[in-house]
């Protein structure tokens, strides 16, 4: 495992938007995995400034979202459809037929996750994930318990998670109870990892994700059987290694 430790966010940003960038100049036709949450935003800033100043381009990229909750809108202010419009997609030149985004607004979200992980097979599999992590350890909303063997599917949110995400929402009770979210194993299949995280309240379960034991107790512990991960965080996450 590769970690990077930045001294500030900014830096922290430019070095993981680097990195990507620098994959989809290689492979112009790359595969990305792709997080919500207030952690990549920078990031995502970043890569649009590399994209208007620096030509980078999205044209032939593909992207999958990890999650999306079940039973609201894509026109929701608080989905994750409307988070990567905002955050990315409406400011890069990515075709809007290569986007991938769990549908949480359907009517059978069993069949969405079976077509879902079926579109990641037939594009070849992800290159490139990107991974946030939640206080509980979760990646994507693959809550602590959830099987290493998982692939796409209907998860139940905790109320530490809903409480972390309430911040978004009017109040608790707009929180969906609800995810649908790309699997473990579908995320231990991505060739390359890239797990980011930021500030002082991130530092201790990003010491057992990557120090303590594997367990499905804490999701990300589960990337240090991966071969390819490069962690990114700032000094204040990183405060415990
Ligand atoms: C959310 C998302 C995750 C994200 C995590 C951390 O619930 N489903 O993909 O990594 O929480 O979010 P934040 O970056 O806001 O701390």
């Amino acid at each position: 495992m590769n970690i990077i430790i930045s001294d500030t966010e900014k830096a922290l940003d430019r070095k993981a938007a680097d990195e990507i960038a620098n994959h989809i100049r290689r492979h112009p036709a790359t595969v990305l995995g792709l997080a919500t949450g207030g952690t990549p935003v920078g990031m995502y800033k970043e890569l649009i400034r590399l994209h208007k100043d620096s030509d980078l381009d999205f044209s032939r990229i593909t992207t999958f979202n990890l999650d999306e909750y079940i039973g609201i809108d894509h026109d929701h202010p608080c989905s994750y459809h409307a988070y990567m419009d905002e955050n990315l997609f409406d400011h890069v030149n990515i075709s809007k037929e290569n986007i991938n985004i769990p549908d949480g607004a359907t009517d059978s979200p069993e069949k969405e996750c079976e077509s879902f992980e079926e579109k990641i097979k037939e594009v070849g599999g992800i290159d490139v994930q990107v991974l946030g992590i939640g206080h509980n350890g979760h990646i994507g909303f693959n809550e602590p318990g959830t099987p290493f063997e998982s692939t796409t599917s209907v998860v139940e949110l905790t109320q530490s998670t809903k409480e972390a995400n309430s911040r978004y929402f009017d109040s608790i009770d707009d929180v969906p109870t609800h995810a649908i979210s790309m699997g473990i194993k579908t995320i231990m299949h991505a060739k390359k990892i890239l797990l980011i995280a930021k500030g002082e309240d991130k530092a201790e379960i990003m010491e057992k994700a990557l120090f303590g034991p594997i367990t499905p107790e804490v999701p990300a512990s589960v990337l240090q059987l991966h071969p390819n991960v490069t962690v990114f965080v700032d000094k204040e996450a990183g405060s415990k290694f």
